[in-house]
């Protein structure tokens, strides 16, 4: 018996009528950017998994440090009967919260939503593998501008994990923030994990690894975008860049032009010129603080309901109960 159902509410060629969209706007732009969610085929995937295990790289293995220590008073303070992921990926470290919620009061169902429709086949076969009782439903959905296909029912807990919120713009975090409040009702809570500011050479590090997997990372994107829109990128033509902005409070990843070099990007017919030394954003991975984070939720209509971190400080989880 399986208890696995699958909603598609993205069409078919959502990533790639996207990824145009995204290519056009940010390669004509001033400077050029790129926005990090198309880091992610299955060779960026992957890289990103190696990430993970990098000794540099703390977030991951911080952020399990308190799922596995204080999952248990998670579930308890949220007082949930039903588990919504945002961004799930591959749901490992739900897995943590979903033992905790079970062995509190009972878990209902869990539902994942996420862009990939693989991601959430492989994590839903083999949740419910585990869990014969469990019914999971896995939503292909946009967390960014469809939260409202949140489906109702029971107490909810939101999980958005991984500090993916550190990748959204003050602006989109708000809206963001907000289109999630309003999806939310008295008894919901919002469970975020969210990456804290600290030394910069402590992060700089975590994004500039020596073995550099997050420049081959980071250069991965330009393959996406060969592949997707029939550009003609040279990774090795690139250097990788990671820089910790102070007044941002953010990380902030970019490829720089090793010299005055111009691409054809056959989809968009479109040729982009690249000066000599050149930087293109790819990526903004914000930290936070505990005050800063209370404001931003604060305004959105979140009051504060819990508050982790790691022993060593690096990292957050945090509840949220919905208010006004
Ligand atoms: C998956 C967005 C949390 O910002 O740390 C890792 C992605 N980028 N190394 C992050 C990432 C470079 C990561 N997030």
């Amino acid at each position: 018996m399986t208890a696995f159902t699958l909603d598609v509410h993205l069409p078919p060629d959502f990533a790639a009528q996207a990824l145009a969209r995204d290519a056009l706007a940010g390669l004509t732009s001033t400077p050029k950017t790129l926005p990090p969610k198309w880091f992610y085929d299955k060779v960026g995937s992957e890289l990103f998994e190696d990430i993970t295990k990098l000794p540099e790289y703390y977030p991951t293995r911080a952020e399990r440090e308190i799922l596995e220590a204080r999952a248990d008073e998670v579930a308890a303070a949220s007082g949930c009967d039903t588990l919504l992921e945002l961004g799930s990926g591959s749901s490992i470290k739900t897995r943590l919260l979903i033992d905790a919620i079970r062995a509190h009061g009972g878990l209902g169902s869990y539902v994942a939503l996420d862009v990939s429709a693989d991601a959430l086949q492989d994590a839903g076969m083999s949740l419910v593998a585990d869990y014969p009782d469990l019914a999971v439903h896995g939503l292909v959905a946009d967390f960014e501008h469809q939260l409202d296909l949140l489906p109702a029912g029971g107490r909810r807990l939101v999980a958005f994990l991984g500090s993916t919120i550190g990748n959204f713009e003050p602006a989109s975090r708000a809206a963001f923030l907000g289109s999630l409040r309003a999806a939310l009702t008295t008894g919901d809570r919002f469970l975020l994990g969210a990456d804290l500011v600290k030394s910069p050479d402590v992060l700089v590090a975590a994004y500039d690894d020596p073995a550099g997997v997050t420049a081959a990372f980071n250069k991965n994107v330009l393959s996406v975008l060969n592949h997707g829109l029939g550009a003609n990128f040279d990774p090795t033509e690139f250097d990788h860049v990671a820089v910790w902005d102070a007044d941002s409070e953010w990380i902030e990843m970019r490829l720089r032009s090793r010299r005055a070099q111009d691409v054809h990007v056959d989809a968009l017919d479109l040729d982009v010129h690249f000066a000599d030394g050149e930087q293109m954003r790819t990526e903004i991975s914000a930290k936070f603080r505990r005050e800063t984070l209370e404001g931003d939720l604060s305004a959105a209509g979140f009051t504060p309901a819990g508050w982790w971190t790691d022993e060593a400080g690096r990292f957050s989880l945090s509840l949220w109960e919905p208010v006004g």
